[in-house]
Formats: structure tokens, sequence, C-alpha cells
């Protein structure tokens, strides 16, 4: 926690406060934006948001971590950054109906940004929930996932799937959260027995992440409409897509095959069983779907080497971030030195995040 606190900033005390965790998602990538299946899980590092009234009719928003203030006035937009996710959310309830006076906002983050685990939703579902207590707002968990995923989309400019934001607002530390992202049905599942999770930063913030995010998205579509379906969750056997010409036939491969991981995952396998799914989706997100870089492979490489190992992935949007491994209880400390360890002799800088 920050050493400035809300009081420290504006002069009096918080009126409510509101937190939500990242993200790391265990199998299921770039399956969300074509309806299909994910497993993701929270991560203990949470955003935490505080908020009391303006007197002076205006919006102030503090980011401890950047140690950051903006101010903006009502019906203005506020410079880039961090308070464009909090103008987002504001903008979005009042587009809903609701009357959000102008406020004092205090941010502090754990989540570290630029690693694949969402710190954004963390940021727009803790802004949300905040709102929501500070306003007495009737609407639920799956609502507010819902209007964090339009903040992403509308302010950030990012056209991702709500995974995310369903797994900041619905998830917890202990369990995976089995999502079907047509219906949003969902239920908690928990982790292969005898097993725990390890996330490693591979030092190489997401790039490009944007704008190749948005032509995977875009190639989906067009995979989908040439196969005369709604989305590629329609498609359940990989033959269907031999008429595809490439590389739109690889992307829908990735999407169509990561799908069928997902829900043999959540069928009840050994942890073996759901490492090697972890391992066959690193192959397919970097074979077919193309968005693994060098480091992702070396570090995914290196934890699959580890004997106690059960599975290892890049997980995210790809470009960079982070990768997970799924290992025996009680081996993460030791498993995530030695990868450290020859991750660094290839020339790269990563470190252990969960
Ligand atoms: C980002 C997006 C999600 C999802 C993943 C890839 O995290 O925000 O909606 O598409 O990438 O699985």
């Amino acid at each position: 926690m920050s050493e400035r606190r809300f009081r420290d900033i504006y002069g009096y005390a918080p009126a409510v406060s509101a937190s939500a965790p990242g993200r790391v998602n265990l199998l299921g990538e770039h399956t969300d934006y074509n309806d299909g299946y994910v497993l993701p899980t929270a991560i203990p590092q949470r955003t935490t948001i505080e908020l009391g009234l303006n007197a002076d009719g205006i919006y102030r928003a503090y980011a401890s971590t950047l140690n950051q203030t903006t101010k903006w006035q009502p019906g203005e937009t506020p410079e880039r950054g961090f308070a464009s996710y909090l103008h987002g959310c504001i903008r979005l309830l009042e587009a809903g109906g609701h009357t959000v006076a102008p406020l004092d906002i205090w941010v502090d983050s754990s989540v570290p940004m630029g690693a694949g685990l969402s710190s954004s939703a963390a940021l727009e579902v803790a802004m949300l929930k905040a709102l929501r207590a500070m306003f007495d707002l009737s609407i639920d968990n799956v609502e507010i996932a819902q209007l964090a995923q339009r903040a992403e989309i509308e302010y950030a400019g990012v056209r991702c799937g709500i995974m995310d934001q369903m797994a900041s607002s619905l998830a917890d530390t202990e369990h995976m959260l089995f999502l079907d992202t047509r219906t949003l049905e969902r239920k908690l599942v928990d982790l292969p027995e005898h097993s725990e999770i390890l996330v490693i930063y591979s030092g190489v913030p997401r790039q490009l992440a944007a704008s190749k995010y948005n032509e995977r998205r875009a190639e989906c579509e067009q995979a989908a409409q040439l196969l005369g379906v709604p989305a590629l969750r329609d498609i359940a056997d990989v033959q269907r897509l031999e008429s595809l010409p490439e590389p739109l036939r690889r992307r829908a491969r990735h999407v169509v095959s990561e799908n069928a991981r997902v829900l043999e995952a959540v069928g009840g396998v050994s942890a073996e069983r759901f490492g090697q799914l972890m391992n066959d989706s690193h192959a397919s997100l970097r074979d077919d779907y193309e968005v693994s870089i060098d480091a992702l492979d070396r570090l995914a490489e290196s934890l699959q080497q580890e004997a106690a190992t059960f599975g290892a992935r890049l997980t995210g949007a790809g470009f960079g971030g982070a990768c997970v491994a799924l290992v025996e209880s009680g081996t993460a400390g030791e498993i995530s030195e030695r990868v450290l360890r020859r991750y660094a002799d290839h020339g790269y800088r990563g470190s252990r995040l969960v």
C-alpha cells in the first residue's frame, strides 16, 4: 500500500472503498471474442479504489502507484492514461441513466501493468464496484463486468472479449472460473489435485497488443463468416476448416482446438493431462495463432523442462507478458528460481509474479 492515502491527498476520509483482482488464464486463450470457453482464476494482486464527493464540482483522480494526479471538469475528457478508464466507467453509468456526482478518486494497485494479468480490467471493475457502493446502484457483478468490457472497448480502443472483466468481477484465487462467454453461464472449479499455479513475467511488456489483437479478432470474424456460422464457437470439428484460405484456417484451428481443450479440462482430468493441454495450447498459440514471441517460447520451454511442471504456456493476449505453469504443490519457488536462471542465460530478465 502506498504512503499517500486518500486523506493525505484530499484532506478528508473517503466515503467508500472497493477492490478487484487481476487474473491469470489457465486455458482458453483468444476464445472469448469467438463466443467460446475460458478458464481463468483471480490472482492475489488487486486494485483498490476509494471515493469521496468533490466539493468543487470537478473530478480528481490520484494513482498512488504512478504518483500521478489528473483533474477534469464534468463533460470533459481527461488526458489519456489511467484516468481514461475511470472516466469511461463514469460515462457509461451516466449513459445508462445514473447520475454520478463529481468525485475525488484514489487508486492503488499491486496488479502488474503490461504483464497480461488484466490490470485494466481490475481498474475498471474496482471503479464500478466503488461507484455502485457510493451511489447505491442496483447493478450486479455480471453487469459490472459488461460495463467494464465496454469501457475497455470504447475508451481504451481494444475490441476485447469479456473474460478479463468477468474474472476480475466474479473469480476468486481458490478456484478457476469456467465461463461460457456466449451465455455467460459459469461455475467455479477446483484446480487439479496436488497442483499449484506459477506465473512468470517475461520482462517484455505487451507490444503491438492492441493492433495485432484487433487484427486477429477480424480474422476470426472473417473465418466464421466464410463458414456460415455466427462465431467460431459453433464449429467443433477441425475438418470443417479445410475450405478456409490461410492464414484463416490456422487461426480458426487454434480457436476450435482451444475450445476443445477447455471443455476437456473442466471434464475433470488429472494434473498431468491438464498440463499437457496447457503445453498444446502454447504450441497452438505459437504456430497457428502466431501471438507468441521468442521470450515467451523460451520461458514456456524452460518451465516445461522441469520434472515437477505439469504444463506451461503463454497467458493473456500474447506479444509479450507472462507465462503460467501448473506445477506440483510446494514446488513453485524452486522451479521459478531455476527457470529464471536459465532464462537469464538467454539474455532475458524475468520475474515471478504469482
Ligand atoms: C485479452 C483480452 C481478453 C482475451 C485475451 C486473450 O486479455 O482482454 O478478452 O481475448 O486477451 O485470450
